[in-house]
Formats: C-alpha cells, structure tokens, sequence
C-alpha cells in the first residue's frame, strides 16, 4: 500500500529547495511543507516580500501557499522530525582541496544533512536526494543512517534529480519534460518511489513521471547537463569557424536544428556558458570515469570544458587585439554580469572572467546589470582574483547602460538581458569615443544594424 505522504521537509532554500517546495506547496494543500535551512538571512527573505531568488513568477506561488502549508524556517531538527518525507537540496559544489580537488563533488552538506536526519528521526522516513550528486551517492547516505539512528528509525533513499533552469524555475517546476525518480528495486523501495509519485501526480501527468533504478537516476541528473553543455560548446566551436570564413553561427543553428534529430535548442552560440551546475557536474562526471579507470571517456568530457574555457579567453583577447592591442585605462562598458537573463544569479558567470581579465589588462570597467548588486559583483571578482585596490581604481557600477556606455571606447554585451535588444543605438554611438566598438558576446544586436549606425562590431560566431 502506498504511504501517504502528510508532511515534507526540505533540506536547503536555495535555488531549489525554495522554489521546488514551493510549487509543491501551491499543488498540494494537503501536504504541510517545511523548508529549513541554518542560513537565517535567506529563511529570513523566504519570509518577507523579497525573496531570496530572482524568478519570474515565483513571488505568485510562494505567496499562495506561505504561512497556509508552506513553511521556511531554521529550526531543522523539528523539520527533520515532522516530516514522513525529507528532501535534501543541499550544495554540492565542487572539492577545492585534497583528493579530486577542482574535479570531484564536495559532499560534507550531504553527508551532515544524512547525520542530522539519522540523529532525529524516529519511525519510518523517505529521504530523496534532491542535489546533484555522484553516482552511487545513495549507499554512502545509507550506510550514514542505517550506522547513525538512536531511535532505531529505517529509512527507504531515493533518488529524484532537479531539472529545472534558472529563470524559468516556476515554468519547469509548473509543467516539466519529465520528473524522474530512482529507487531500490524491493517492495519497501517501490513503495517509497509510488508516494513520491503520489506527490507529484497531484499536478504532473502519469506518463511524465519516470521511474528508475536508484543508479540510473543519479547518472541521468549528471548526463542531462553534460548533453546540454556539450551542445553549447559544440555551437562556440562553430561560433569560432563562422567569424573565420564568413559564416553566420545563428544561420547555422537554424539550418541544423531544423533536422528534427538534432532540434533547434541550446544552440546559441555565447561567450561561454555559465552557472552553478554544468562546469561542476562535468567535471564531477569526469571525475567519476577517472575513478571508474576511464580515461578516453573522463577526457572526451573534460573537452567540454575546456573549450568552454577557450571561448570566454578568447572573447577577451579579441576586445584587447581589436582596440589596438591596449585596453589599459580604456573605458570599457559591461551590460550583463549574470550568467543568463532572468536571474540575478551570477555563479559562473562568463562575466566573472572576462571582467577579471580586462581589469587585469587595466582596462577601467562600467558594469551595468538590472539584476546584479554590486555587492555580488564585487564580491565575484575578489573571489576570482582581482585585488580590491584594482576594483577601486578601475571598476564602477552603474544603475543604467547609457551612464555605463558615456564617454566608453567599447562596450561588451556578456547577458542576453532582453533590454539590450531593444538599445537606442545612434544614442550608445553619440555616447561612445570614436572608433565605438561594440562586442556583442550574446548576438542580441544585429551586425548589420551596428555598422550601419557606425560601430566597429563584432559580434559572437558572424563572419564579416
Ligand atoms: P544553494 O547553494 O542555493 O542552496 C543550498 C542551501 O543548503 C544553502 O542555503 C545552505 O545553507 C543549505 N544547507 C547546507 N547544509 C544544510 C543542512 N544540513 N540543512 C539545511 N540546509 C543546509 O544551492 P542550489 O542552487 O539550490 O543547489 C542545490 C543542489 O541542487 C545542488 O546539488 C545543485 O547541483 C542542484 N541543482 C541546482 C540547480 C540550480 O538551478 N541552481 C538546478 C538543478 C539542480
Ligand atoms: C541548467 C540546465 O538547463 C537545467 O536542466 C539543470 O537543472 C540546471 O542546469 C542545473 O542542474 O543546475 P541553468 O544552468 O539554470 O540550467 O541554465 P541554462 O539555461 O541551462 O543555461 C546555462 C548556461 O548556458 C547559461 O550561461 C546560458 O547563457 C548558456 N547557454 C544556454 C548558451 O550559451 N547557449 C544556449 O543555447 C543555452
């Protein structure tokens, strides 16, 4: 018989945990859902008019369930011991010491949230790892609970991977490709698997809820964004031989994604991908063919990256070689520091190392980005390198384009934030220094249009 599911916790507001819970709470009224996270601040802006997360459409849901079954507090160990089904929507960044550092996954929140549930559960609980992890992840988590339980409480893991993108959060949460949950193949593991399907077909369609073996959904999360970042590199490849021969990169993604085998999708060429997940979770994937001694399949991966690496560099370099080899003390205006429209998430960001690397060039930098503090922005480049002397000298913040772009020799579009789409070009012209060079490293100007209005412009995978 299938368990009903009362009450859920979830382990982490963050990016998920929040607007997951969320979107459950508004489609389930029947389930209390309490989401709880040490981080005061953030349980704090869960609470108030402005949350933590920038999402189109999310202050909507959150507030349909807030206070009624939807819940955000810091109080974990209640959480914890109220739920029948805990969620863990923990961190896994990426290890930055010891063994597999900058490849593997750093799993200490997994494994404290694992300890902390052991520690406080009584009965019988349903915990879904809801991070992205490594593969066979679950036996560890496992064997954490089954050593860890005082109250003599059993546990049933499964797994059920995020897929949702950033920016659309409340669209993909409201109506997803697929919800996918792995679990033990015994009759307690079926169980658990068939109440957490109870959960979700509350407002996803039956056939859109897949289920797997545990295994097969850990890999599923890590290989869907491999795919996805693949064909971004894939497109930048191109992007480069397109402004060698003439080419025109968005042509060419028409032309391709027209064959219904390859589908017209994530394939816009851009200065790099970014983001919390894709560069962590490919090199976690090579990291795990390493440990499987894999090497041919650890390095096809690795590639991905690398080329991802390639291609923010060597945007870079084409704005110092283009304004004559020398960008020192150049004003240089930056409209989009987040690492995709939408969002006012800047982790990855292409921005961060293409702002790096300019002000390490002594360029002086005016970022403008509508959703970006300052304080992030500061805080990304003092983490990525840049010295605080030098982003007092050489970088301001600017709370529109157009005071960005004043007095400019160039400006470098690095977010496809729609406003840039629509700029008053002969405005930005008279604005800028003469040549005005423009480096759209998200094609949201069209060439054609920049050099009629008298810019000297590139612009991401077209060839002149
Ligand atoms: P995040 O850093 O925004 O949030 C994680 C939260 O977990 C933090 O607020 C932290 O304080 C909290 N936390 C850590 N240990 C805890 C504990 N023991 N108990 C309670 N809270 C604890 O991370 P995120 O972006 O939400 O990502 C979470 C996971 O989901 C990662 O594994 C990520 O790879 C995956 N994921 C992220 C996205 C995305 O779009 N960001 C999409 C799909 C999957
Ligand atoms: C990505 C996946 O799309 C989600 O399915 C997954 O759940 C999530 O990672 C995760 O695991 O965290 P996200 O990183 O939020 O979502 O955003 P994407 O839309 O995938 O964009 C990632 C980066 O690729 C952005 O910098 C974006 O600008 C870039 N991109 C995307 C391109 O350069 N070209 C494209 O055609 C698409």
């Amino acid at each position: 018989m299938t368990m009903p599911i009362k009450s859920i916790c979830c382990l982490g507001a963050g990016y998920v945990g929040g607007p997951t819970m969320a979107m459950i709470a508004a489609k389930c009224p029947h389930i209390k859902v309490t989401v709880a996270d040490m981080n005061e601040q953030r349980v704090a802006a869960w609470n108030s008019d402005t949350l933590p997360v920038y999402e189109p459409g999310l202050d909507a849901i959150v507030a349909s369930a807030l206070g009624r079954n939807l819940h955000f507090t810091t109080d974990i160990r209640s959480a914890i011991a109220g739920a029948d089904l805990i969620f863990v929507s923990v961190g896994t960044p990426t290890k930055s010491y010891g063994i597999g550092a900058g490849r593997a996954a750093d799993l200490r929140y997994i494994e404290s949230a694992a300890r902390l549930i052991a520690e406080v559960s009584e009965g019988h609980k349903i915990i879904v790892e809801k991070s992205t992890i490594p593969v066979k992840t679950a036996t560890a988590i496992k064997s954490i609970l089954a050593a860890n339980s005082p109250n003599g409480a059993t546990f049933q893991v499964l797994s059920n991977p995020e897929f949702l993108a950033e920016g659309t959060a409340v669209e993909d949460l409201q109506s997803p490709d697929r919800i996918l949950i792995g679990g033990e193949i015994t009759p307690e593991g079926n169980a658990a698997v068939e109440a957490l399907v109870s959960v979700y077909a509350n407002w996803i369609p039956r056939e859109r809820i897949l289920t797997t073996n545990l295994w097969s959904s850990e890999l599923s999360k890590l290989v869907a964004n491999a795919f996805l970042a693949q064909r971004i590199s894939s497109i930048n490849s191109i992007s480069a031989l397109c402004e060698a021969t003439g080419a025109d990169v968005d042509e060419v993604a028409r032309a391709i994604g027209m064959d219904s085998r390859i589908g017209p999708k994530f394939l816009k060429a851009s200065v790099g991908f970014g983001g919390s997940c894709f560069q962590k979770d490919l090199l976690n994937l090579v990291y795990l063919c390493e440990s499987f001694n894999l090497p041919q399949v650890a390095k096809y991966w690795r590639q991905v990256v690398q080329l991802n690496d390639w291609q923010k560099s060597r945007f870079v370099e084409k704005i110092v070689r283009t304004l004559y080899n020398t960008v020192n003390g150049k004003r240089i205006a930056i409209l989009g520091f987040a690492f995709k429209k939408d969002t006012n998430d800047t982790r990855e960001s292409p921005a961060i190392q293409v702002c790096r690397d300019l002000l390490h060039e002594r360029a002086h930098l005016a970022i403008y980005d509508p959703r970006v503090s300052a304080e992030t922005i500061h805080q990304d480049l003092i983490a990525a390198g840049v010295s605080p002397e030098l982003i007092a000298t050489n970088m301001e913040i600017c709370s529109d384009p157009y005071t960005a772009i004043k007095g400019a020799h160039a400006l470098a579009t690095l977010t496809e934030w729609d406003e840039f789409r629509t700029l008053d070009l002969p405005r930005v012209y008279g604005l800028m220094l003469k040549p005005a060079f423009v480096f759209d490293g998200r094609a949201v100007l069209s060439l054609e249009s920049l050099v009629a209005h008298g810019f000297e412009a590139f612009v991401i995978g077209k060839g002149l």
